[in-house]
């Protein structure tokens, strides 16, 4: 029999903890993965989420260590997507009498088209509906697109907790429960990076649903409980303040240069580039695509003001792993004003790698004060002074 973590009084965490998991959707996860799930112990026994298929008979263990699972009256499905609605199918197969509660319409569509779930046992519900279960009585805000159709978040009034899903999650495997028994700095990061590579395109909702929650009163709220990574009860104002901060998409005086090179010209101009920014004061990172992953370079992206993408050309391109860097931060909606482009490259003959760069960050929304830094086969110390300069200027 596995262990449940208590949370509260009688409120336990029943989760997977997913500890070699190094990949969500190809985003690395290097402190592995948590599903996390919780149960009330209330007059109706309330499962709060589920995990991954994989991880149901952790669930269930767990689960069993406090109770019979075929006690569960109540599952909420704060979100369809697959790593929390996994194991409800097995869980309804152990609690005949359960009910499934999901957002409305989209959690209940979803929840049908997933499992085949559907009928009497599942009840939509909206932003203000609530639910007695007893003693407690839970209440449901909508936060559509924070990241899917059907995000919802549930909150105890009785147990000061917000079950927020993925909202305010970390990919983050730890046998402890709460970030003040954690290394607060990594859980940090690991927010920050699951906000920039799961949440970010979604900015305005997520600002939307940082006004529902702040709505609840945040001295109301003691225990934000995510679906991913550990719970927040020590530093409570500073995740949804950190969040505030992600979603108002404000960036600050520092850069980034992201690039990779075949025989070092491309290099030699990002090198050039970092030392304008340092001669220029603004704190810089170098990015080799080699050498990085595009979650980590995103993660680092989100407050950052200049982000500089080089690449030599190849075949009349850019090279193929710069195009994958530039396809998924394009598909994170990095669009803003706020933001300053830089293409940069060498070429032999035909300038198209830097300038199809160029492109790229154009239409994703930056403003671009130079047009592509291209060289000519080896950059020479002229051009590359030239460089500094011309980050001098547009630094100003
Ligand atoms: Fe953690 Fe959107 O699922």
């Amino acid at each position: 029999m596995l262990t449940a973590m208590q949370i509260k009084p009688d409120v336990y965490w029943v989760g997977g903890l997913d500890w070699n998991a190094r990949s969500f959707h190809g985003y690395t996860t290097e402190d592995g993965i948590t599903y996390n799930a919780y149960l009330i112990m209330d007059e109706k026994v309330t499962l709060i989420d589920t995990t991954k298929a994989t991880f149901a008979d952790e669930l269930i263990g767990r689960i069993s260590s406090i109770i019979d699972p075929a006690e569960i009256d109540v599952i909420i499905a704060n979100h369809i997507e697959m790593d929390h609605s996994g194991s409800i199918p097995a869980i309804l197969e152990l609690a005949p009498h359960a009910e499934v509660y999901a957002s409305a319409p989209a959690g209940v569509k979803e929840l049908a088209a997933h499992f085949g779930i559907a009928g009497e046992r599942v009840h939509g519900v909206k932003t203000g509906d609530t639910l007695s279960i007893g003693r407690r009585t839970l209440s449901f805000v909508q936060t559509a697109m924070v990241h899917w159709p059907d995000n919802m978040v549930t909150y105890s009034a009785y147990d000061k907790i917000l079950f927020s899903n993925d909202a305010f999650g970390q990919h983050f495997a730890s046998g402890a429960r709460f970030e003040d028994e954690n290394d607060l700095h990594e859980i940090m990061l690991q927010a920050c990076k699951y906000y920039a590579n799961i949440v970010q395109p979604y900015g305005k909702q997520a600002d939307a649903a940082l006004a529902a929650v702040k709505g609840l009163g945040i001295e109301n709220i003691e225990v934000i409980a995510p679906s991913h990574g550990v719970c927040w009860r020590s530093h409570v104002a500073d995740i949804i303040s950190a969040y505030d901060g992600f979603a108002s998409g404000a960036v600050k005086e520092k850069a980034i240069v992201v690039y990779d090179s075949m025989w070092h010209s491309t290099e030699k101009i990002a090198l050039a580039l970092v030392d304008g920014f340092l001669a220029s004061g603004v704190p810089v990172k170098l990015f080799d695509l080699k050498a990085n992953h595009n979650s980590d370079i995103m993660t680092e992206f989100l407050d950052t003001k200049y982000v500089c993408v080089g690449s030599p050309t190849l075949n009349s391109q850019m090279l193929p792993t710069v195009a994958g860097f530039l396809t998924y931060m394009r598909g994170l909606s990095p669009r803003n004003e706020k933001r300053i482009g830089v293409a940069f490259g060498s070429y032999g003959w035909a300038p198209l790698g830097p300038k199809n760069v160029g492109a790229v960050l154009e239409e994703c929304g930056f403003q671009m004060p130079e047009k592509p830094l291209a060289y000519n086969w080896i950059p020479g110390e002229e051009p590359l002074e030239e460089i500094k300069a011309k980050v001098a200027a547009f630094v100003g």
